[in-house]
């Protein structure tokens, strides 16, 4: 008899952002007409920009035409897109070649599949508060995990430590949810890390377009040493708006083997065969992020998001509850007043304002005790998320 993946057993019954909109839509359900004011999930409010719109227009209307409509697309990605991505990176110094770029539909769905070039048996380092997909995903692979938690004393931001060290090290900077960034220094430190004992990193970039702060590395190849040991993995859902026209995009060094084989061509090999490409309407549309009306337009949006970030910090500075994150991410990472649990606040907020959040334990253990706000909302419902919590929590006591 075919048996069941035992892994999924080891899961939580349902994943975060799926457990959260089951839980508000109860809460709509038994209130109608109640509008929430939804900073959960980073999920974009502002639609795409015009340089994107126009390319998808005109892709479309390649496809209606027989001398330039695309049937099937190269599995790693459309060559114009591939060449405009690895000169993104070549114009701030970083010398990838397009056939170390992957086109992906997102980098949620290529953090589960990468998973293929690894050892089963192997393990995980995850430093937590993670974003969930990554402790799910391995999970269902069955891989080993090693949980490193991190806490406000290190910043969250956690060193390599020689006793604790895996097959795979996840990193995300500008994290998710806590929105620290790790510095240069301190990314070299990792990547020495991954090549003196093998590992590989796999270095979620899916928050770069966020840094201010121009001495922070937004790509791990940056940093020296890190094309032996690292994978990038990028996404255009929060650059750009993509959640939910879906692209992103991964980089994997030719340099990077191990035991004389090419994770470059164990990847192509991948590709080939479990994917048909991404559609080509949706790589014109990427490719018109690269251009410098693209790069103009997607930072005004950014630049909107970042206004949400201190509305809504200016709203935490007056209510006196401490965060961190915020400056260089769309995330802003709070302790949970009056010393209630994650969940508890999150329950507090739908019920008392009707705002929605994420609950700090949905990232982990040590997230407990803190809690997450999304920017990337309206500018409206942001405001008005703000004056509903300075009312709610600066009459509190403790
Ligand atoms: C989040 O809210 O953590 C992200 O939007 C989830 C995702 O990117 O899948």
């Amino acid at each position: 008899m075919m048996k069941p993946n035992p892994f999924y057993a080891e899961l939580k019954d349902s994943y975060l952002f799926y457990h959260i909109a089951q839980k508000t839509k109860a809460y709509v359900d038994a209130h109608p007409g109640t509008k929430l004011l939804r900073m959960g999930i980073g999920d974009v409010s502002l639609p795409l920009c015009d340089a994107v719109i126009r390319a998808l227009h005109e892709a479309v209307d390649d496809q209606a035409d027989k001398a330039r409509f695309h049937g099937y697309m190269p599995e790693a990605g459309a060559p114009f897109l591939r060449e405009a991505i690895a000169a993104h990176y070549q114009k701030r110094g970083i010398e990838i070649a397009p056939y170390e770029v992957f086109v992906s539909s997102g980098a949620s769905d290529e953090l589960g599949d990468i998973l293929d070039l690894f050892e089963r048996s192997g393990s995980s380092l995850i430093m937590e508060p993670a974003y969930p997909a990554y402790v799910d995903a391995n999970v269902m692979a069955g891989r080993k995990i090693i949980h490193l938690p991190s806490n406000a004393e290190n910043g969250f931001l956690p060193e390599p430590r020689e006793e604790v060290c895996a097959d795979l090290i996840y990193i995300c900077s500008p994290n998710n949810p806590t929105g620290a960034v790790f510095s240069k220094e301190q990314l070299k430190r990792w990547v020495d890390f991954a090549n003196q004992n093998g590992s590989i990193i796999l270095f979620d970039a899916a928050y770069e377009s966020f840094i201010e702060d121009e001495t922070l590395p937004r790509s791990i190849f940056e940093i020296e040493g890190a094309k032996t040991c690292a994978i990038e993995i990028c996404s255009l859902s929060k650059s750009a708006g993509f959640t939910g026209t879906r692209l992103g995009y991964t980089l994997i060094p030719k340099a990077l083997v191990r035991d004389g084989v090419s994770f470059n061509e164990m990847w192509l090999r991948n590709r080939t065969t479990k994917t048909n490409g991404v559609s080509y309407i949706l790589q014109k549309g990427g490719a018109a992020v690269f251009t410098d009306e693209g790069q103009r337009q997607i930072r005004e949006n950014i630049q909107v998001y970042k206004q949400n970030a201190k509305t809504l910090m200016r709203a935490l500075d007056t209510a006196g509850i401490w965060y961190c994150g915020g400056k260089n991410s769309p995330y802003i990472w709070l302790r949970c007043p009056m010393g209630m649990g994650s969940w508890e606040f999150f329950d507090y907020l739908l019920n008392e304002i009707q705002v929605v959040g994420t609950p700090g334990e949905g990232f982990g253990a040590c997230g407990e005790g803190y809690f997450r706000f999304s920017t990337f909302g309206s500018p409206e419902d942001t405001i008005e998320a703000a004056k509903r919590l300075i009312k709610l929590l600066h009459k509190r006591e403790g």
